[in-house]
């Protein structure tokens, strides 16, 4: 015990790391041998060097002025929903037919700690408050069900889409224990793989890492780019090759709109014989805080909206769009042989970005601090840093309202990207969906409500209409349910049939 101590001491003084043991003898046993665990683990040196460089990167980008880099997406690697409707079909027939040789996987981003939504629990278990109360995850299974079976339907093979689901450290446990609770929510358990991001401390302005008790130190997930390492240490890409997976949609936990393994963009994206893909929506205020997808000295990337000035945001082309238009959604498509590409050669390329945090703390005196203002830093990776290494980058933009609503806020009255926000985004695309089924709403009386509805009493509420993943992907297979005919909201539709909920709870 005494050689591990001391082995230990001698570690912690090399790396300038000393105070982490400063409160050892106020500590119990138990807890001293749960910090010995936790800090053996650790690789100082490596740590130390990450902060060096992340600082060193943050403080040089501030300086260089990112605008006079930057150039748009040119128009030959992009595909769009509504520029390009003549193809779509063909995008789609490809992408489902990737689908029914089960070479598509999903992979979903959930090691993120949900800290604006200001859950305790991960954000995939949170329930927006539609008529079904389903949670987040339970809508993406729910759709990758779905597209099996439309695949199968299509080209009468059985197949399978692989759920990959990274999570941290934070989220791991709470996560398996959800879906095993739900049974998985009719996926096959062999089928949905959980894997684990790396965590690293948060560090203060001077590179000591941070105490967040006399026993614990600050530890965060290393960003949803820490994918990458851990595709390689938890062996995720060998699993994709066993299964003979070779293309991947990488999405995040938020969008309640996700089309999980979207046709469209997966037969678009090899279609076009794209190895790193990105999904967008137009970008059509300059002042959004949404990152854009654009090439910066020739590579692409996504710039952060805080990265430019307001004359480039406000930019214009010669058809009057936005020149930088295209708004990251953190939908991304790679192939696999590019993801073991970055896995094997790239990873330990990519830079750390630093965030300033107000970080709790204990101060030499052991006591709990809680700054009010930025007093360290935490360090992330981003999952579309490797876009710069891709050999054929292909970009593919969709509408918003159809696709991207994403829950990052707790409720506040005129909240952005609310629980409640999110719920109307989805009940009014499948409002238009039974519109497009020539189905009909009704109000009270029994009169017919108009197509797009008059705003009532200063309120806009969307008509109240779900409709479960089970029954529809896109708005499929709708009209024998709903063609020709009338209904009061709230209506569900689900695996038995059209329903209008007598009670209005919404
Ligand atoms: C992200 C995008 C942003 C995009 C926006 C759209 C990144 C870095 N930024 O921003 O460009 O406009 O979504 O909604 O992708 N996560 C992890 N591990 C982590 C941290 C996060 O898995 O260590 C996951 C989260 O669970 C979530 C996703 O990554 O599913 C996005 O994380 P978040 O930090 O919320 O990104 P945004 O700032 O919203």
């Amino acid at each position: 015990m005494e050689s591990t101590r001391s082995r230990l001491a001698h570690r912690l003084a090399e790396a300038g790391q000393s105070h982490l043991v400063q409160f050892w003898d106020e500590l119990t046993p138990e807890q001293q041998a749960e910090m010995t665990s936790d800090l053996e683990a650790m690789d100082f040196q490596e740590i130390n060097k990450f902060f060096r460089s992340a600082m060193e990167v943050s403080h040089s980008s501030k300086q260089e002025k990112m605008d006079a880099r930057m150039e748009p997406v040119p128009r030959e690697v992009l595909g769009s929903v509504t520029r390009d409707r003549d193809c779509l079909k063909d995008w789609e027939d490809k992408g489902l037919r990737c689908i029914s040789q089960s070479s598509v996987a999903v992979l979903l981003l959930a090691g993120g700690q949900g800290t604006r939504l200001g859950v305790s629990y991960p954000k995939g278990m949170y329930d927006v408050g539609l008529p079904s109360h389903k949670t987040l995850f339970q809508i993406q299974a729910e759709r990758i069900l779905r597209l099996q079976q439309l695949a199968e339907q299509r080209h009468g093979a059985k197949c399978c889409i692989p759920w990959y689901i990274m999570t941290s450290g934070r989220t791991m446990e709470s996560t398996k224990t959800f879906f095993s609770r739900h049974s998985y929510f009719g996926l096959c358990k062999d089928n949905v793989i959980f894997f684990q991001q790396g965590m690293l401390p948060a560090m203060d302005y001077n590179g000591k890492i941070i105490l967040e008790s006399k026993n614990k130190l600050a530890m965060a997930p290393d960003g949803n780019g820490g994918l990458y390492r851990a595709l390689g240490t938890q062996g995720i890409v060998e699993d994709m090759d066993r299964r003979g997976v070779k293309f991947i949609h990488v999405y995040c936990v938020d969008n309640i709109l996700v089309k999980v393994a979207d046709p469209a963009f997966v037969g678009f994206c090899v279609q076009k014989g794209g190895d790193c893909g990105a999904k967008v929506v137009e970008k059509t205020n300059p002042t959004e805080a949404v990152g854009v997808v654009c090439k910066v000295d020739g590579r692409y990337q996504v710039v952060e909206y805080s990265e430019i000035t307001l004359a480039t945001a406000e930019k214009r082309s010669a058809d009057g769009r936005l020149m930088f238009n295209a708004g990251n959604v953190a939908n991304h498509f790679f192939t696999l042989a590019f993801l073991r590409d970055i896995v094997q050669t790239f990873e330990p390329q990519l830079q750390h970005h630093v965030a300033q945090k107000k970080i709790l703390y204990v101060d030499t005196q052991g006591r709990l601090i809680k700054p009010d203002k930025p007093n360290g830093i935490k360090m992330e990776k981003f999952v579309f840093d490797i876009f710069q290494f891709a050999k054929a980058f292909v970009v593919y933009e969709v509408l918003r309202e159809d696709e991207f609503s994403a829950l990052k806020n707790a409720d506040s009255q005129d909240g952005k990207d609310t629980p409640t926000t999110v719920k109307h985004a989805l009940m009014s695309l499948h409002h238009r969906w039974v519109l497009n089924a020539a189905g009909h709403f009704i109000d009270e009386n029994g009169t017919r409500v108009p197509a797009i509805p008059s705003l009532k009493d200063g309120t806009d509420l969307p008509i109240k209409c779900e409709i479960s993943p089970l029954v529809s992907y896109g708005g499929e297979g709708l009209e024998e349910l709903v063609s020709g005919r009338e209904f009061r909201p709230t209506l569900v539709i689900d695996e038995s049939g059209a329903h209008e909920l007598v009670k209005n709870g919404l």
